[in-house]
């Protein structure tokens, strides 16, 4: 385990299996909507891994894509503004859109809402965590957790730990700006 990991929430083999089930899942809600293509719009950084792996359990055509959205600017707390750059085109497409946890929920609401701006016939929300305190919900996600500061499988600290294969709680001393701690 990596030193400045103080435990493990979620275990490597853990993730897999519940990334298989979202990913069936997906497959078969979508097939029931009788939508044939699915277009993936990964929120970078942080859902790329998860992204990755829960688009090769879904068995149907996915075309991928990607957008910027960030809140933390290197913190541990929300700063209650979401910049997004550049938006793919997403006009009368359905939008699988992927992101790695949700908070406040406000990054997923926020580019939800421009996407539907943009003209996506449709956008259903897939995270792989969601924290206790979320005031949203997304129409997917892997686990629920605790109100912690976690890392790896694609979360970040001022973009260290995303490679870790599993989601940890980082230790306070691995953590500068401890003022901001929720
Ligand atoms: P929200 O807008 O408050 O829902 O925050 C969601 C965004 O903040 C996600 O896209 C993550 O990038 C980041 N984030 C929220 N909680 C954590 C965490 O515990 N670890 C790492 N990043 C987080
Ligand atoms: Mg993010």
């Amino acid at each position: 385990m990596n030193r400045d990991i103080e435990k493990i929430l979620i275990h490597e083999d853990v993730i897999d299996k519940r990334i298989r089930e979202l990913g069936a899942i997906i497959e078969r809600d979508f097939n029931e909507n009788g939508i044939d293509v699915i277009t993936v719009i990964i929120i970078m950084k942080g859902a790329l891994l998860f992204s990755a792996d829960l688009i090769r359990y879904i068995d149907k055509k996915v075309t991928v894509d990607c957008i910027n959205a960030s809140s933390y600017k290197g913190g541990t707390s929300s700063l209650g503004t979401i910049d997004i750059d550049h938006v793919p085109n997403v006009l009368n497409k359905d939008v699988l859109l992927i992101d790695d946890i949700l908070d406040t929920g406000l990054t997923m609401s926020t580019v939800r809402n421009v996407l539907l701006d943009a003209g996506a016939a449709s956008v259903t929300t897939c995270c792989l965590l969601d924290k206790d305190i979320a005031q949203d919900r997304c129409d997917y996600c892997g686990f629920h957790i605790p109100n912690e500061f976690v890392v790896g499988y694609g979360l970040d600290f001022q973009g260290h730990y995303r490679n870790l294969s599993y989601i940890g709680v980082l230790k306070i001393s691995g953590i500068s700006d401890t003022s901001s701690i929720k």
